[in-house]
């Protein structure tokens, strides 16, 4: 009753984990993977890169800041990591990538043989040359898709940033690119003030919000992506319940990540497992079939 299929992705839930969440380590990927119906690694681009100083994330009442700036060891050392996640039985690895261009994008495929499937990070709010300065260009998201395309067989996932003007558009240029489904939503601008140093809490000043306090505003690009694209949504943002992941794919979800909400728990993945199966016992429907349904 909880299986889906995500673009010939066999998931025994529809929850994922989301990326840069757990770091850069595969044992903490192993771990999750046990009641994860995928994960997806931690974004990682061509070259080794340090990201911003401490501190990168912060705790507020409704969810997290974080301005990690995508720090990562480059493709070839992360690769290696990665080598020890594929095993029998683990469930499907996604490798989120992220690049300036169009071929440095493509040329990150081919290091990861052990990926599943790929995800564009064409959203990070605080990146410097990569992420949303990429993202928020149709035409370059257009041309980024389909050279990433040409370079692997394997599904290519596009994640959208919520601060952009129109998601719709840049999920349709996604889409023209051949793109076989869209990630929304990677985190919402924002900053936070101490107000006994006064100054900001993050060493870059502002960074992305995410948690609980972002779900509306991911619920609702989730709606307008599924009414507008003929390809699967991955729903992101803010999903801390069972009914949180109900209310995603009632808007047309087929699968969803979970950030944030497993900084505080670990083990929630197996709670939430739980409960969408004794909702779907009670309403005696698969969640594949509640895809969308709220737009009939
Ligand atoms: C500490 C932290 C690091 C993140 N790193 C990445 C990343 O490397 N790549 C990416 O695409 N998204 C990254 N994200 C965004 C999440 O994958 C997710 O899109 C966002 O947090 C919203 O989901 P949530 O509310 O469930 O956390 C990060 C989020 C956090 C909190």
């Amino acid at each position: 009753m909880l299986e889906v299929e995500l673009c010939s992705l066999k998931m025994k839930n529809p929850m994922m984990l989301a990326s840069g969440i757990l770091g850069s380590h595969a044992s903490s990927l192993i771990r999750i993977s046990k009641h994860a119906g995928a994960v997806v690694a931690k974004s990682v681009g061509l070259e080794a890169r340090e990201g911003y100083k401490n501190p990168v994330v912060i705790n507020y009442a409704h969810g997290l800041i974080n301005a990690v700036g995508l720090s990562s060891p480059g493709a070839r050392a992360f690769a290696e990591k990665l080598n020890s996640f594929k095993t029998e039985g683990r469930c499907p690895l996604i490798v989120s990538v992220f690049a300036s261009t169009p071929e440095e994008f493509a040329s990150l495929t081919s290091f990861f043989p052990m990926a599943d499937a790929f995800e564009l990070n064409l959203s990070c709010p605080h990146a410097e040359n990569a992420g949303m300065a990429v993202g928020s260009n149709p035409e370059l998201v257009r041309e980024i898709v389909a050279e990433v395309k040409r370079s692997t067989e394997k599904p290519v996932f596009a994640k959208l940033s919520p601060n952009v003007l129109d998601i719709v558009e840049i999920g349709k240029a996604a889409e023209e690119g051949g793109v076989d489904a869209v990630v929304a939503v990677n985190t919402v601008r924002g900053m936070s003030i101490d107000i006994t140093s006064r100054k900001p809490k993050l060493s870059n000043i502002s960074g992305g919000v995410s948690g609980e306090a972002i779900k509306p505003i991911a619920l609702k690009c989730v709606w307008d992506l599924y009414k507008e694209l003929e390809i699967p949504v991955i729903g992101v943002g803010g999903i801390t319940t069972w009914k949180d992941v109900v209310e995603f794919i009632l808007a047309g979800a087929t699968a969803v990540q979970i950030g944030s909400a497993l900084f505080y728990s670990y083990r929630m993945l197996y709670s939430l497992m739980e409960s969408l199966r004794a909702y779907t016992r009670q309403t005696g429907e698969s969640l594949a079939e509640l895809v969308g349904k709220a737009h009939e």
